[in-house]
């Protein structure tokens, strides 16, 4: 499963690239906005940073305004995926920058019917909302098994991104589920990797290293 970093914070993507474990990044107008800076400047950098898929998102609601910005976006870095929205004029902008060659990753998904026609439409990585859904008391993980199950069951090549993940858990539950990708916040990758037992094993090894004659 590749992991991405669901961030538009430079200085946390930097961190976490240098882990290691980081196969791309994605980005939202709200993310972007808490930087304070230009966004092409912001998406410039992270592509710089991460080798992989950087998510850039559209705000226009019409196809034609998708579509112009999308080929503005792509043209910022070779790693550019143009984010559009899961609406009716979403399906539009995507085929045409599909056809094109320009990756979209269709955001905003609450539905399975929704990430069937997003596939459809030729989107490279379809984002179910998983917290979103919880949030609204409203299992999120159900949808990832449906939309993997469909996307199997018919061969698409839409990779599911597993978005708005709030915890370890989520992770955990995508793997299992076979889901492409999971794009995480800063704060739920260090929790992937924190485990009590492990400080109390090292901090024992340490000590008892101590008394070893030197
Ligand atoms: C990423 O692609 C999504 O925009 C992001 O995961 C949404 O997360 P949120 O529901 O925590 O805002």
């Amino acid at each position: 499963m590749k992991l991405f970093a669901d961030t538009a914070d430079v200085e946390e993507i930097r961190k976490l690239n240098d882990l290691g474990i980081i196969d791309g990044v994605t980005t939202n107008p709200s993310l972007i906005a808490k930087e304070g800076r230009k966004f092409e400047e912001v998406v410039q950098e992270i592509a710089e940073i991460v080798d992989g898929p950087i998510s850039a998102e559209v705000v226009s609601v019409k196809a034609e305004g998708m579509v112009a910005e999308g080929r503005e976006l792509a043209k910022l870095h070779p790693n550019i995926v143009v984010k559009i929205p899961t609406i009716l004029e979403g399906l539009k902008a995507t085929r045409i920058l599909a056809n094109e060659g320009t990756p979209v990753n269709m955001t905003l998904c609450f539905s399975a019917t929704q990430a069937l026609l997003c596939a459809k439409a030729g989107a490279a990585y379809i984002s179910p909302f998983v917290g979103r859904l919880d949030d609204i008391h409203t299992a999120g993980m159900g949808l990832i098994e449906e939309i993997v199950t469909i996307y199997s069951n018919y061969d698409f090549e839409t990779e599911v991104l597993v978005a708005s993940i709030r915890s370890p858990l989520h992770v955990l539950d995508a793997a299992i589920l076979g889901a492409d990708v999971a794009t995480c916040p800063p704060k739920t990758i260090y929790q992937m990797m924190a485990h009590p037992l492990t400080d109390i094993g090292l901090a024992k090894f340490l000590a008892d290293w101590e008394s070893v004659p030197k």
